[in-house]
């Protein structure tokens, strides 16, 4: 077990969390999309930017990663997942979502997310359970249903 803690967002987390998309994604955007285009990136993130939806996944005191979950009385959807590339890997990611799934268990809802073509991430989500069941131009749908 790695040793993370999670509290609400606050307006200050603002060029953190934007760091961390860029830090997060500007690869698996490049290998989906060509390229990484800042200014596209930077509005697209003002628009949704909203600290309410945010927790900020922290370790020994540091910002190291965001969770936007939505919880409806319908479902659980991870609307965002992201950890700095130093602390990929290593299973808090799937601890995350572990604590995610204790939640949607207890209620018996199915736990949904959607996950770019290219990101390798659909393959930890299959191992936790998830399964593709439809799919856009861009993403992969995926869901978890409680055994
Ligand atoms: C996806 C992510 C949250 C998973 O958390 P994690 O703590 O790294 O994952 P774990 O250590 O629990 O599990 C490892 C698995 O995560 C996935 N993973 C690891 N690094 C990844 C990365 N940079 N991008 C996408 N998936 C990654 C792989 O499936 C890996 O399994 P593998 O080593 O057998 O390939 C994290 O890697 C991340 O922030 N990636 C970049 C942002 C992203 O793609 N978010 C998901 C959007 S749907």
């Amino acid at each position: 077990m790695e040793n993370w803690t999670t509290r609400q967002a606050t307006a200050d987390d603002k060029e953190f969390l934007y760091a961390l998309n860029r830090a997060a994604y500007t690869d698996l955007v490049r290998r989906q999309f060509g390229a990484w285009d800042d200014a596209w990136q930077r509005s697209y993130f003002e628009k949704k930017w909203d600290p309410q939806k945010y927790e900020i996944v922290e370790q020994a005191g540091q910002r190291i990663g965001a969770l936007s979950v939505s919880r409806t009385t319908a479902e659980v959807r991870i609307v965002e997942i992201q950890l700095l590339p130093a602390f990929q890997g290593r299973g808090i990611g799937t601890e995350l979502l572990q604590r995610e799934f204790r939640h949607a268990d207890v209620l018996g809802l199915p736990v949904r997310l959607q996950v770019l073509r290219e990101n390798r991430a659909r393959a930890l989500y299959e191992r936790l359970g998830f399964r593709v069941y439809g799919e856009t131009g861009t993403h992969f749908l995926m869901e978890r249903h409680n055994k």
